[in-house]
């Protein structure tokens, strides 16, 4: 049990943005107990949720919290190429870069090494819950979800199923991969982890064939399971797949077609979605990770965020590492404004893009509906769990200059458009705190 005394910053449904000055959060048992202004009652307050005052954290003048950061689309095994291969288009990147590097990971030493390495960069980045595609090797995809839930990071986890149109070095058959996804779930749920759950991974409609798809359609809907794939990322690759599913009437009828639409459905890109293919997509509530950096990274296009929410789909943030080249969710953030304003330059004044105030909402709350987790985390709702971030934009090293002048907003802003993981001391992950550093910086008074 412990309380937190500083500046919340946090987003709901009605605002982007929400800054809470001289309050007080308390956590009990990995969940906000209780959020209020310091006043007169706080001391009652804290007595009677018997919080005492050596457990109580004072942040610092301009230090600030923040839910953690929702990663809604990363691929965990293509770590090794962050940075890599830029410059390709999606079909031969995968051929040329994706794939083998994919293959790697049969050899589970590989797979230890590289998963602990990525997963230890996402957090120290922010990133408290983050949705992993693996690879097709199962043995390998447990060993990452042993390392997150070693980590305390809270996440989606798939193996990846693909029996067409792959490389012969890369490629299952379709029963045996459906048969491993069967014994990839039972594992993960033998295995009894906290805050890892696994997800159905058809890697896309390319990769997959309709019978494997149906089947794991209704494995998801069975077992009420996440599903999570591409859709609509480049012109190249929606026009194969209307050639491989001639009978689908769009590329989002292939997916309804085979029962992989619901709520508890993560769709990355949907840049070239027709307004027929929301309408789809929305009835089912499905959502989109939009992966800004990944878009103009392999010069996939520009998703219309805007026009997503005007439709009423939820949309948050990923990294699409290693389509995209950073692990950091800050980065998607500056990325989304940018692509934004480029939507606006083209289509001129009538157009409003997006501000730092609404990635911030798209980076916490706005994933956590996208991974139907909004009843758990996403914001500091009393009774969600306590997923947050310490931030601090005069740490050592910070690109962050704070002027006298600066409001909160002011530096909030900076944070998004200059922060970087030198700025986030602290990742509490249901209560615990995942850095390696326990408080060494914000001030504890006993
Ligand atoms: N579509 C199918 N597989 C992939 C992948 O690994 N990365 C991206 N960005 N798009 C894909
Ligand atoms: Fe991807």
């Amino acid at each position: 049990m412990f309380a937190v005394v500083g500046t919340f910053v946090h987003s709901s449904d009605k605002e982007p943005l929400i800054t809470l000055q001289n309050h007080c959060l308390g956590v009990a048992n990995g969940k906000i107990l209780f959020l209020q202004k310091c006043d007169a009652n706080l001391q009652t307050t804290l007595r009677q949720h018997n919080i005492s005052a050596e457990n109580v954290i004072y942040l610092q003048e301009w230090q600030f919290m923040v839910p953690g950061f929702v990663d809604t689309h990363i691929h965990a095994s293509q770590y090794p190429n962050c940075g890599k291969g830029i410059g390709e288009g999606l079909l031969s990147w995968l051929q040329k870069y994706t794939f083998p590097v994919e293959a790697k990971f049969a050899d589970l030493e590989f797979a230890t090494d590289t998963y602990s390495r990525v997963i230890s960069r996402v957090i120290k980045n922010g990133t408290t819950t983050a949705c992993y595609f693996a690879t097709i090797d199962t043995d390998a995809t447990l060993r990452l979800c042993d390392i997150v839930d070693n980590a305390g990071q809270r996440a989606l986890v798939g193996k990846v199923n693909m029996d067409q149109n792959s490389p012969e070095f890369y490629k299952e058959e379709t029963t045996q991969s459906y048969q491993n996804t069967i014994r990839f779930v039972k594992e993960v749920a033998n295995r009894k982890y906290k805050l890892v759950k696994p997800c159905i991974t058809p890697r896309f409609a390319v990769t997959c064939g309709m019978d494997l798809m149906k089947q794991l359609g209704q494995l998801a809907q069975t077992h009420h399971l996440h599903v999570q794939t591409h859709i609509c990322e480049t012109k190249d690759e929606c026009s194969l797949v209307q050639k491989l599913f001639p009978e689908s009437t769009s590329y989002t009828d292939v997916y309804e077609q085979a029962g992989l639409l619901t709520r508890k459905t993560i769709l990355a890109h949907g840049i070239y979605l027709s307004k027929e293919e929301r309408k789809i997509i929305k009835s089912r509530q499905s959502g989109i990770s939009h992966c800004p950096n990944s878009n103009l990274t392999i010069r996939s296009g520009l998703l219309d965020v805007k026009a997503c929410f005007e439709d009423n789909i939820a949309v948050g943030l990923g990294t699409d590492i290693s389509g995209g080249y950073s692990p950091s969710i800050l980065d998607a953030m500056r990325t989304a404004i940018s692509t934004s304003n480029t939507i606006a330059l083209q289509q001129g004044t009538d157009y409003t893009p997006l501000d730092y105030k609404d990635v911030f909402r798209m980076a916490t709350l706005g994933g956590a509906k996208v991974l139907d987790m909004d009843e758990v985390i996403g914001n500091f709702e009393v009774g969600k769990e306590f997923d947050a971030l310490i931030i601090d934009p005069k740490a050592a090293g910070s690109v962050i200059d704070v002027f006298e002048n600066d409001t909160v907003e002011d530096v909030i802003q900076k944070f998004v458009f200059l922060g970087d993981d030198r700025n986030i001391l602290n990742v509490f992950v249901a209560g615990r705190d995942l850095s390696e550093k326990p408080f060494v910086e914000p001030l504890i008074i006993s």
